[in-house]
């Protein structure tokens, strides 16, 4: 059922694409939906181009026949991706498909930024699950101690032993906040204060639109309406 969500919320997010624009194409099998859209998109015609913000979407979208665009001067048009969290305000936890520093580069150069979800992910505070933070994997246990020095728990994505590298060679620190992030703005500026932090997955103020995917089909739920 929640994969049924997944694709609504993505096929929805696709109506938001128009001819011409460089697209931000997301990570993750919600955002694989999305990207596999704009493939059939361009099969019937379009002309778009994508700016991917993984590995795995880049060679997703070069299968698919999606013109790539990884050098960039200006600002993408639309970018489309999912999130982990999404919180009332349209905070967000992204990262644990361990892609959150090209997708919040990404957001970040985007026009309109458009989270797709299931209904799963809404959630009331930030911090129901962990929240991946990457770091540079030179002297990374020092960072993971000055990362738990906030009062938080952590472990090394896939053990000491086999971590797991993100694409951009480094670790993930996958962060517990016992009772919940109670303000995620202030948690990741003082996240990104410490040395060997190289970026978090709380995306603050970023989101343009959620489209949620629940039983009752996919709603579009604006930064407007959002509370802030
Ligand atoms: C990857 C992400 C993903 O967008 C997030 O993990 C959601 O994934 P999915 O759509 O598979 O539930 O942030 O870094």
């Amino acid at each position: 059922m929640t994969d049924n969500f997944k694709q609504a919320a993505a096929e929805k997010a696709l109506e938001l694409v128009q001819d011409g624009m460089l697209i931000g194409l997301g990570s993750g099998s919600t955002a694989r939906y999305f990207t596999e859209g704009v493939g059939r998109l361009i099969a019937d015609g379009m002309k778009v181009r994508g700016v991917p913000t993984s590995r795995a979407t880049a060679e997703l979208a070069a299968e698919l026949g999606i013109p790539i665009v990884t050098e960039l001067v200006g600002q993408i048009d639309l970018t489309v991706d999912g999130a982990d969290e999404v919180d009332p305000a349209l905070n967000l936890i992204k990262g644990r498909g361990g892609a959150l520093f090209r997708e919040k580069l990404v957001a970040a150069a985007s026009k309109r930024f458009v989270v797709v979800v299931d209904e799963s992910k809404m959630v009331k505070q930030l911090g129901v699950g962990a929240l991946p933070v990457e770091v540079l994997p030179f002297l990374w246990r020092l960072t993971a101690e000055r990362v738990a020095d906030l009062g938080v728990s952590l472990v090394v994505r896939g053990g000491e032993e086999t971590p797991y590298v993100t694409d951009n060679g480094n670790l993930i620190l996958d962060v517990t906040v016992e009772g919940g992030i109670k303000n995620a703005r202030d948690f990741g500026v003082e996240l990104k204060k410490l040395t060997g932090v190289v970026e978090h997955g709380l995306f603050v103020g970023m989101t343009d639109t959620v489209i949620m995917a629940g039983p009752e089909g996919p709603r579009m739920i604006g930064r407007e309406s959002a509370g802030r």
